[in-house]
């Protein structure tokens, strides 16, 4: 009852199993005296089982003979692992202990838990970010998505530690931080400025960045999701999710294809990517038991926004946020670009009258401040009706609004940052545009 290895190229190891072939996404075991493990991703007819080597173990080779565990990927979950670092596989990433005890639960990732009924939800609760740009353009909507879309090293991580800095600081619950196939040294970072401000004991890391295989990159998100499920429905928590980047996920699941020599579809991506981060995206959901809020970065690449990765991962999206190289030149941070940034949650009932009716007129006054820059370039801003002349001066002002400093760059350029209340926020930007 177990089969033979007949190839191995690259992280792919192909075994042939002439009955009992083992199931999708459960873990093979080499008899190799290690005990190294492989994933299998997909069986052909035939009983040939293309598995992933999840922790590119080299000590594998042709001939060697594979045994079924009847499991899949099984990571330890619990109060365990609060304040801790993890790896995709449930290993720690922070010099600690591995996690068991009998309070840990082991949950297999890649097993999709029981879709709840349809569930209607609670009224829409703001969370207060303190970053002006986006309490007023983006509300942060408890059990709601928000992605900070953007090229290269436009500010997506920056104004994502700070929103983990000023609503993790605010006790809302418990957040889960996956890094998905970026800086190493980010992720060192985020530990050290969440255990300065002792907010360790209110979080979960997760980690594959750009160094580690692609087969943990692809697992790693879906892992971070694990975990918050758990708290989410057995401890009826609100679960505050961030993921950096995204993007990384789709790339790290493209990479795999490549080697697996399987034909990509349009646009060069994985055939089956964009059902997979629906499936992840309906994870990382509220539901009757508890709420999970998350805040995605999605890269992307060549500051190609029309990417199909990258509109399909907004679709998911309740709010986007775009972050432009165009805004970050003229000096304004974050860079966010105003008339990009749209959320389906700016409506009267979840925002109320007052800022509802406040962003009709701000974008109103956005968009004329666009084509009168065109205006202008051509016949100087002399030439315009005062009336324009007032929007467009309005119009500017608010731009330089949005802008502000924030509290996790302080250490770095030593400007205090700034926190506003909504309140703050909402008027002043009445005292602009009246
Ligand atoms: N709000 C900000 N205030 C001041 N400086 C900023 C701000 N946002 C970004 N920066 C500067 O720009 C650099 C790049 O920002 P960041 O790492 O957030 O970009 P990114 O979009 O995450 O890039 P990548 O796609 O490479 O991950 C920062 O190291 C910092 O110097
Ligand atoms: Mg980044």
């Amino acid at each position: 009852m177990s089969g033979t290895i007949t190839a191995v190229k690259e992280l792919i190891v192909r075994a042939q199993f002439d009955d009992d072939p083992p199931d999708l996404n459960e873990l093979i075991v080499i008899q190799n005296g290690h005990g190294t493990q492989l994933l299998v991703d997909h069986i052909e007819s035939g009983g040939m089982a293309y598995c992933l080597n999840v922790r590119n173990d080299l000590r594998i080779s042709k001939g060697m003979s594979v045994e079924r565990t009847h499991k899949g990927i099984e990571i330890p979950i619990g109060d365990a692992t609060i304040g801790r670092v993890l790896n995709a596989l449930g290993d720690p990433l922070d010099g600690l202990e591995p996690i068991t005890g009998d309070n840990t639960q082991r949950r297999d990732i890649l097993k999709l838990p029981s879709r709840t009924s349809d569930f209607s939800m609670a009224a829409p609760e703001i969370l207060e970010t303190g970053v002006k740009v986006i309490d007023f353009f983006t509300p942060f909507v408890k059990g709601r998505k928000i992605g900070i879309v953007g090229g290269a090293g436009v500010g997506k991580t920056v104004l994502t530690m700070e929103l983990i800095n000023n609503i993790a600081r605010s006790g809302a619950g418990l957040s889960f931080f996956a890094g998905i196939g970026e800086r190493i040294r980010e992720g060192h970072e985020l530990f050290m400025t969440l255990k300065d401000n002792d907010l360790l004991k209110n979080t979960c890391m997760f980690f594959a960045q750009m160094n580690e295989n692609p087969v943990q990159r692809s697992l790693i998100g879906i892992s971070a999701t694990t975990g918050a499920e758990y708290f989410r429905d057995e401890q009826h928590k609100d679960i505050l999710f961030f993921a950096d980047n995204m993007y990384r996920y789709v790339q790290a699941r493209n990479e795999l294809t490549t080697i697996l020599d399987q034909v990509p579809n349009e646009g060069g991506y994985e055939p089956t990517i964009f059902s997979d981060v629906k499936i992840l995206q309906d994870r990382l959901s509220s539901n009757e038991n508890g709420s999970i809020t998350s805040v995605q970065t999605i890269y992307v690449p060549a500051d190609d926004i029309s990417d199909p990765a990258v509109q399909f991962i907004q679709h998911e999206m309740d709010s986007i946020i775009v972050l432009s190289r165009k805004v970050a030149e003229q000096g304004l941070r974050p860079a966010v670009d105003l008339n990009l940034t749209s959320s389906s949650l700016l409506t009267p009932e979840i925002v109320g009258e007052r800022h509802y009716v406040l962003t009709v007129q701000v974008q109103a006054l956005l968009q004329k401040y666009e084509s009168l820059k065109g205006i202008i370039a051509i016949i100087g801003e002399n030439e315009l009706s005062p009336a324009d002349r007032a929007d467009y001066a309005k119009a500017k002002k608010l731009i330089t609004n949005f802008a502000q400093n924030m509290n996790v760059m302080t250490k770095h350029n030593g400007i205090p940052g700034d926190f506003f209340s909504r309140e703050e926020t909402l008027r002043s930007v009445e005292e602009i545009i009246v």
